[in-house]
């Protein structure tokens, strides 16, 4: 059995940055505005917070345990915790999945991260200037319908991110994000008071921050929860695997609470940011998917200074794509080294390499491939649903009865050092809160899926 190394992340701050770092990206920036906006604003807000906090931070929690206790990649954890504690071996799968989740997540995200790589280029270009929103959905579609132009982008994302994973988890990871962090959350700042001045900031705020009640359904509750999930970076081995280089001292309450503080500060900042400018300029809230790359760049078109801050913005998105994609590499990573003894070098190219071929088939379901579906769904269609739906979902739900039935409560006390009242709460949520919460939700996406039209 391959050796558990010590702790490698040179400080908590170092930890920190990774772990936020990991959990802020397209989901905050891209995802967590135009679902807001679909979803009526201040009632979806609202009830993400509760999930993130009631659902998402107990596991964070549970799932920095696990990997700090077992010290390897989310496989090679599972499997020594579990038998550790005189369990099956065969707990490894929540590990499979989360390597294997990871992976898929990867070859996609990349996809969208070369879509931003192209419109940090677009604006700096100036092809936003004085563009009309039928401009711009031509823009966006020319790029979605050029596989060799995505295929390019594509594979620059996907080279980013192996530069960096290849460095090691001191020499790459952590310079990235400690560099990359600290800049993405002084532009952030930046472009909220640039739309705190230009934009009809008043009205954004009233539509992110007052709940309107009368909008909340099931189904935004659902579109929430599984939104929490994603955001924080949940059950694809992430977590787990950045856990594995944590040292004992830190504790992981603490820090799991200031990954979602800050995951959810910068879902909220983005939308902050975001829709001043799509009240100011009468573009739709409820522009979907689009939201950022249809709609704001009519905004950016019109406005003084527009191509720097249109750049400004897609770089900002880039950042925190980019120190989320190197979190969705390194499980594989890990498990190649850890497991197989393969040198990181090698390790990162061959995921980096696998994770990119994956990746083209994302790229064909805007084009080439758009007319091959499966149960409706293209390829993209499907691993984000098999991702999202399934193995999200499922593994959160095994890793909270994991730790919460299967693991001995005195050795769970000690691995998580909380204070009584705390461990308490978190216990009773981990054990029932969450379990219950995700299978309810799985269940109604399953029967949204198969069973309603
Ligand atoms: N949380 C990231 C985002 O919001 C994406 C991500 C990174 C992720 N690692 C993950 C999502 C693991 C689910 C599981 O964009």
């Amino acid at each position: 059995m391959a050796a558990t190394r010590q702790a490698n992340w040179s400080s908590r701050w170092a930890f920190i940055m990774a772990t936020v770092g990991s959990a802020v990206g397209l989901g905050n920036i891209w995802k967590f505005p135009y679902e807001a906006g679909q979803g009526g604003g201040g009632a979806f807000v609202l009830i993400y917070l509760v999930f993130v906090f009631v659902i998402g931070t107990p596991m964070l929690i549970a799932e920095l345990s696990i990997g700090r206790r077992g010290g390897l990649s989310p496989i090679g954890s599972m499997r020594k915790v579990a038998l550790e504690e005189g369990r099956n071996g065969l707990w490894q799968l929540i590990g499979w999945s989360g390597v294997i989740g990871a992976f898929i997540i990867l070859s996609f995200y990349s996809v969208i991260g070369g879509w931003t790589l192209a419109y940090v280029f677009k604006s700096i270009m100036g092809a936003f200037s004085d563009i009309t929103p039928d401009g711009a959905d031509v823009l966006f579609n020319a790029l979605l319908s050029d596989p060799i132009t995505l295929t390019i982008w594509h594979a620059s994302f996907m080279a980013m991110t192996m530069g960096i994973v290849m460095r090691g988890v001191e020499g790459g990871l952590e310079k990235a994000v400690t560099l990359l962090m600290p800049a993405l959350f002084v532009l952030l700042v930046f472009l909220v008071i640039y739309a705190g001045f230009t934009g009809a900031f008043k009205q954004a705020v009233v539509f992110l921050l007052i709940p309107d009640f009368s909008k909340l359904t099931f189904d935004v509750g659902i579109e929430a929860l599984g939104q929490s999930f994603f955001s924080q970076s949940i059950a694809m081995g992430s977590i787990m695997t950045y856990g594995a280089y944590l040292s004992k001292d830190i504790k992981v309450g603490q820090a799991a609470v200031t990954i979602s503080a800050a995951d959810s500060a910068v879902a909220i900042m983005a939308g902050l940011a975001i829709f001043p400018l799509v009240f100011a300029y009468g573009l739709d809230v409820g522009g979907g998917p689009g939201l950022i790359f249809q709609t704001l760049p009519i905004a950016f078109g019109k406005m003084a200074f527009g191509a720097v801050v249109g750049a400004l913005f897609f770089g900002l998105l880039l950042v925190a794509a980019i120190t989320s994609s190197i979190s969705l590499l390194e499980p594989g990573v890990s498990y190649l080294e850890h497991t197989h003894g393969i040198k990181r070098k090698k390790a990162s190219t061959y995921a980096g390499a696998a994770a990119f071929l994956l990746g083209i088939l994302t790229v064909l379901s805007f084009n080439t491939l758009s007319g091959f579906t499966i149960a409706d769904m293209t390829f993209f269609d499907m691993f984000d649903f098999l991702t999202n739906n399934l193995l999200m979902p499922l593994g959160g739900m095994f890793v909270a009865m994991f730790i919460g039935w299967f693991m001995l409560r005195k050795n769970v006390m000690e691995e998580l050092a909380m204070e009584d009242k705390w461990f308490r709460v978190w216990y009773f949520l981990i054990r029932f809160v969450s379990p219950v919460g995700v299978a309810v939700v799985f269940i109604w996406l399953l029967y949204g899926k198969f069973f309603a039209g």
